[in-house]
């Protein structure tokens, strides 16, 4: 048994990889950040534990990890891709630690993707050649005084909270205030809302703009209009799941066990797997029930 540490890319649930999307249809238990589309959420069989992690501190997602790994396939569904602030090292290092087999599988992380949905390529030849991404959640700790200077394209992740003062910072060192700037909320989502200003007045213009959000500072900001007038401009926002990739649990209720595991590993079946699954999670999972979610089929 084993825990794939997957991504579930940006928001969009199209932007799952297929590797991604195999796993969290053969899943014995999903632990899923509050973040990751409802759709992946719903992909997992019928019969899987669905547990929420954000009523969870961090040792103890570690350590659900560890305990149903032994014994489950586990999927850590994760926003974006697990090892871009997203603690997947850390869970990664635990499950080494205790001798669980894991596996990592990439996704999309926003740090591009949100920009590009946008409308804003991070890097252009001519424009920027480099892209600085950070967190911005404790923004009196950054070297403001680097990020300004550094060349290229920046990509705050967490900043939209310190947004005025991150944006006081970069110009007392030396970022001009007319430097385009951007924020994107829920970006690759249908509720995707962008507002761009100069970085001396982005602040205010994001005041009332939800999070997620990523802020984007650089020259590229100004490709938006060009980019969104060439083609992105009322384009649909898809909610699509790929079916090509594998068949739905749906389509394969019972012989769907089967039937995922031969593309991606061997048989290993044994016993009806939702009997097998109900009666050991029960006895493995340390968390209380009240911290399975609401989604929870239990
Ligand atoms: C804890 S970090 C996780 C990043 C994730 N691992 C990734 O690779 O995208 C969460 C932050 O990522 C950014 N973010 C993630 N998804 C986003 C989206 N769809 N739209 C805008 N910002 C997003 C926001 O800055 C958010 O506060």
């Amino acid at each position: 048994m084993t825990v794939a540490l997957v991504g579930a890319g940006p928001g969009d649930p199209g932007l799952i990889t297929v590797k991604g999307l195999q796993r969290v249809r053969a899943c014995d238990v999903l632990v899923y950040d509050r973040l990751v589309a409802a759709e992946l959420v719903d992909e997992a069989p019928a019969d899987a534990l669905r547990i929420e992690r954000d009523h969870l501190e961090q040792d103890e997602v570690n350590d659900l990890l560890v305990a149903l790994g032994d014994h489950h396939d586990v999927v850590r569904l994760k926003g974006g891709d697990p090892f871009l602030f997203g603690r997947g090292g850390e869970e990664a290092l635990a499950l080494a630690g205790a001798g669980v087999p894991f596996e990592i599988i990439p996704g999309v992380s926003s740090l591009a993707s949100v920009p590009a949905s946008a409308g804003i390529p991070v890097t252009h030849r001519g424009l920027s050649s480099a892209v600085t991404a950070f967190a911005a959640h404790d923004v009196e700790r950054l070297d403001a005084a680097a990020l300004a200077r550094v060349p290229g394209t920046l990509v705050a992740f967490m900043g939209l909270a310190g947004l005025e003062r991150l944006a006081e910072r970069l110009i007392e060192h030396g970022r001009p205030a007319a430097t385009p700037a951007a924020v994107v909320s829920a970006g690759t989502t249908a509720r995707e809302r962008v507002v761009t200003a100069p970085l001396g007045a982005i602040a205010k213009a994001a005041e009332d703009m939800p999070t997620p959000a990523l802020v984007v500072v650089g020259d590229v900001v100004s490709l938006r209009a060009a980019v969104q007038r060439a083609g992105q401009r009322g384009a649909p926002r898809s909610r699509e799941i790929p079916r090509a990739a594998s068949t739905t649990a749906a389509e394969t209720s019972g012989s769907r066990f089967r039937r995922s595991r031969r593309s991606f590993g061997p048989a290993t079946p044994t016993a009806p797997i939702a009997s097998v699954r109900r009666s050991k999670i029960g006895a493995a999972t340390p968390a209380s029930p009240s911290s399975a979610s609401s989604r929870s089929t239990a």
